[in-house]
């Protein structure tokens, strides 16, 4: 059963897990500020549930099209290692971090895999 690190918490879930599910289930802030009520709620379209991922080779679903699509928008810019939670499936042990900004795309950290958010 892989473990998700991420505000602070350990959460436990199933091998294929959803990650925006898994955080969201826990009580973790996945989105910033208005983002939290103005979301695609898992479409791919949005973009605001982005954060990065930390973990061994194949932790993580790879990038399908709708999460490298939207992440070669704007504000995000495709080169950054983030994923969308939503369109990530949960197979080995991750941290995961979540950066400031509407769709956290910023630099600076909300939260990191061992503190909560300030
Ligand atoms: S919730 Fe909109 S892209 Fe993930």
């Amino acid at each position: 059963m892989p473990t998700v690190r991420a505000n602070g918490q350990q959460i436990n879930c199933a091998v294929g897990a959803n990650l925006r599910r898994v955080l969201l289930d826990a009580g973790v802030a996945l989105y910033n500020g208005n983002a939290s009520l103005i979301n695609c709620r898992s479409l791919g379209t949005c973009g605001t549930c982005a954060v990065k991922i930390d973990g061994a080779p194949g932790c993580v679903s790879e990038a399908n099209w709708r999460d490298r699509t939207r992440r070669s928008l704007p504000p995000h810019v495709s080169d950054r290692d983030l994923r969308l939670a939503c369109q990530t499936q949960v197979l080995g042990d991750i941290a995961v971090t979540k950066f400031d900004g509407f769709w956290g795309q910023g630099d600076r950290q909300v939260w990191t895999p061992d503190h909560a958010d300030r």
